[in-house]
């Protein structure tokens, strides 16, 4: 199938390069401040690869667009650069794409829903959470399906060596839980499910936020589009929430 070069519009790869705010930019265009190869741009069209942007006839710097991607984590790959043991990392299954960096991590073995990207600022309101981004978990327990009770004390929290810790959802699933967080505190999931006697025999990761796994085989990754933000509840220019209430939703 041949791939479609849509480009990118004026005013975001303006916005990219720091010289106005993405209405701001649009204000620039409209004040016919800004030239595509020459000619006036007009609110709406696209810059393509190789094309030349000027404002006020000044060469602009286009950054490349930022890139994220989701990939199913398999069980026995390191979320790392690199691994001084020489075992299979994230970086083996992704394209080589300069900046690419894991948000947050996931144990090594531990599957699911992981989100590579070049952009700092989503990492910074995934990982922390006064964003509030929720993450969900399927754990598999040696003990099989969860009692209530277990689950109530999930719920309730649960004290670990750094602190108490609360799941925001939890419910009993076919052979163990479904857990949502709203931090991520190393090992957190496996810590919580031992400290209420049910040790995890297999975790996967479903859900970053409202963006689900889906169906994307184990080691295979696919590239956010808008829509994908969108799930995630990604919104640049976001500020932390002033407490640690986290957008929980069950699932
Ligand atoms: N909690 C864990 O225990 N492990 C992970 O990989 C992620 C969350």
């Amino acid at each position: 199938m041949r791939r479609v070069v849509r480009g990118e519009r004026v005013q975001k790869v303006l916005a990219r390069a720091g010289l106005a705010s993405r209405r701001g930019a649009e204000g620039l265009i409209q004040a016919g401040r800004v030239t595509v190869d020459g000619r006036r741009a007009e609110l709406g069209d696209r810059l393509l690869p190789g094309q030349e942007l000027r404002l006020d006839g000044q060469p602009v710097e286009v950054a490349p667009p930022q890139r994220t991607l989701a990939l199913h984590k398999p069980a026995g790959v390191v979320t790392s650069a690199a691994d001084e043991r020489g075992r299979r990392t994230v970086f083996d299954l992704v394209p080589p794409i300069p900046g690419l960096h894991p948000v947050g991590r996931l144990d090594r073995d531990t599957e699911g829903l992981l989100l590579l990207t070049t952009d700092g600022e989503l990492t910074l309101q995934l990982t922390h959470p006064r964003f509030g981004h929720t993450k969900t978990y399927r754990a598999w327990c040696r003990g099989g399906t969860l009692a209530e009770a277990a689950c109530a004390q999930l719920r309730q929290g649960v004290l670990l060596d750094d602190g108490p810790a609360r799941a925001l959802h939890a419910r009993a699933a076919p052979g163990g839980v479904v857990l949502v967080l709203g931090e991520g505190r190393k090992r957190q999931v496996r810590r919580m499910l031992s400290a209420v006697g049910a040790p995890v025999q297999r975790l996967l990761r479903t859900h970053v936020g409202g963006l689900a796994l889906g169906e994307l085989a184990s080691g295979e990754w696919r590239e956010l589009g808008r829509r994908d933000f969108g799930r995630l509840g990604y919104t640049p220019g976001a500020r932390p929430v002033p407490s640690t209430r986290a957008r929980g939703r069950e699932r």
